[in-house]
């Protein structure tokens, strides 16, 4: 079998490495020179564990290779993947679909037998149909079919996602089309991965439905959390006794400072106006979107609080600054809305992220970007567990004490046990727990 995957984004480059690893040919399309040039080199353009080793070893098998020529790159394929980007269109909330409708445009001028054009981006309700009406435009008498094979890969976590994927979705209605799908997917099908076959509409809205439905998720427990902190309630203990009700799912039930990165703010935004436009607004997502933006400055106002209300003077140190652990991505993190919000304060901001301080750095102004957690806490006042990377989880509590000016710890994330850190001496603050250490 042969692939072409346009667009060499996270979703196109993971998927383009994973289905070389099931021992497809793939062919990675981008008119990025520069990115093509890197991946040629076996380094790169985003930080994904295991990526690299996987890129390096089947361009060596021969099964992986990277060009700019979309022409070149879809020659003989039996399925071309559109994997480029769809971003929130400025102003509107909607997703920009000119860079999926331009490689459309591409593909078809290019293509000359019977292809499967398979939209893998995220894209509304509808726009497979597009896609096939640009493809039969540009070329009347072409045999094709257009499917959307929607992805749930998490970054981070990415390769492990696309090889033991919780099901596989693919729309059409194509029997010819359903074939070639299935044989790509063949290695996951034998460890009996449910595929679901749908029409092209249901399996764009189940990408939809999905982030919203985790998106709603968090922004549930979060508010649950802020609930926990009043009525002296555990938020820990609240998700592990609804999540062990199977209905529920333990899952997707940390409490934290709101869901970042670039997918859900974009997504539960893009379905949000998608259900408005079709007349049937989704109220939940439209709160949920809200909510969750609001949360961001509400964390800073928490973390004002923890430091008694005035940090005009103060220094404040943030460990983490990407959307999540294990990515360099700096997509709607929390960490930016914190840092503004310290800093309209009056607060100085010292900050260390493991792998997202060069991406962090044209985003935030007057930081003071440090080589090492120790680094950043030295001379502050309190600091701030923004995002959870493992190497933040056993911090030296001594050395802390030793470093700070005063031993105050917001962690938004809870990693730490309130009751030992209160009794290694500090004033400690959770996400929906108690306060410890604050007896005085
Ligand atoms: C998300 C989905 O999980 C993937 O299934 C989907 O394929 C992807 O979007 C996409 O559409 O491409 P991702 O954005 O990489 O993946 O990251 P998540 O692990 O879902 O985390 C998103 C945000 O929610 C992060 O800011 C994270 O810290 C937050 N989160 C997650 C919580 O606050 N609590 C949780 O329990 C889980």
């Amino acid at each position: 079998m042969r692939v072409a995957m346009i667009g060499t984004g996270y979703v196109g480059l993971v998927s383009g490495a994973c289905f070389s690893e099931f021992g497809v040919d793939v062919t990675c399309v981008d008119k990025d020179q520069v990115k093509i040039d890197m991946l040629e080199d076996g380094r790169m353009p985003i930080y994904e564990p295991g990526l690299e080793e996987l890129v390096i070893k089947n361009v060596a098998s021969g099964h992986l290779s990277f060009t700019t020529d979309l022409k070149e790159g879809v020659h003989g394929a039996d399925a071309i993947f559109i994997a480029v980007g769809t971003p929130s269109r400025r102003g509107d909330g909607h997703a920009d679909l000119s860079y999926v409708y331009e490689a459309a445009r591409e593909i078809a001028e290019a293509l000359r037998d019977y292809t499967v054009v398979v939209t893998k981006s995220t894209v509304p309700v509808g726009t497979g149909r597009e896609v096939e009406r640009i493809i039969a435009e540009t070329r009347p008498n072409l045999e094709f079919d257009v499917v959307s094979n929607p992805e749930f890969l998490r970054e981070g976590s990415a390769i492990e996602d696309f090889m033991r994927p919780d099901r596989i979705v693919i729309g059409t209605k194509s029997d010819r089309a359903q074939e070639i799908m299935r044989q790509l997917y063949r290695p996951l099908y034998l460890i009996e991965t449910p595929i679901v076959f749908t029409s092209r509409q249901t399996s764009e809205l189940i990408k939809y439905a999905a982030n919203t439905f985790l998106a709603t998720k968090i922004t549930f427990i979060n508010e649950i959390a802020d609930l926990c902190e009043l009525v002296e309630a555990d938020v820990q203990d609240v998700a592990r006794g609804i999540g062990l009700d199977g209905r529920i799912g333990r899952k997707f039930l940390h409490a934290g400072p709101g869901y970042g990165g670039s997918c859900f703010p974009k997504d539960t935004l893009a379905l949000a106006r998608t259900a408005q436009e079709a007349g049937r607004p989704l109220r939940i997502v439209d709160t949920v979107v809200k909510v969750n933006a609001d949360r961001k400055t509400q964390m800073a106002e928490k973390i004002i609080a923890a430091c008694g209300d005035d940090i005009s003077s103060k220094t404040i140190a943030i460990l983490g600054v990407t959307f999540k652990p294990n990515t360099d991505d700096m997509r709607e993190s929390p960490s930016i809305d914190i840092i503004a919000g310290l800093q309209r304060a009056g607060a100085k901001v010292r900050a260390y992220d493991p792998e997202g301080m060069q991406e962090a750095q044209t985003l935030l102004d007057n930081v003071q970007w440090c080589d090492d957690a120790y680094q950043a806490m030295a001379g502050a006042h309190a600091v701030t567990i923004v995002t959870e990377w493992n190497q933040f989880r056993a911090l030296d509590l001594q050395r802390m004490k030793e470093v700070m000016r005063s031993p105050i710890i917001v962690d938004l994330r809870n990693i730490y046990n309130p009751s030992e850190i209160a009794e290694a001496g500090f004033r400690y603050y959770s996400v929906g727990r108690a306060a410890t250490g604050c007896a005085d």
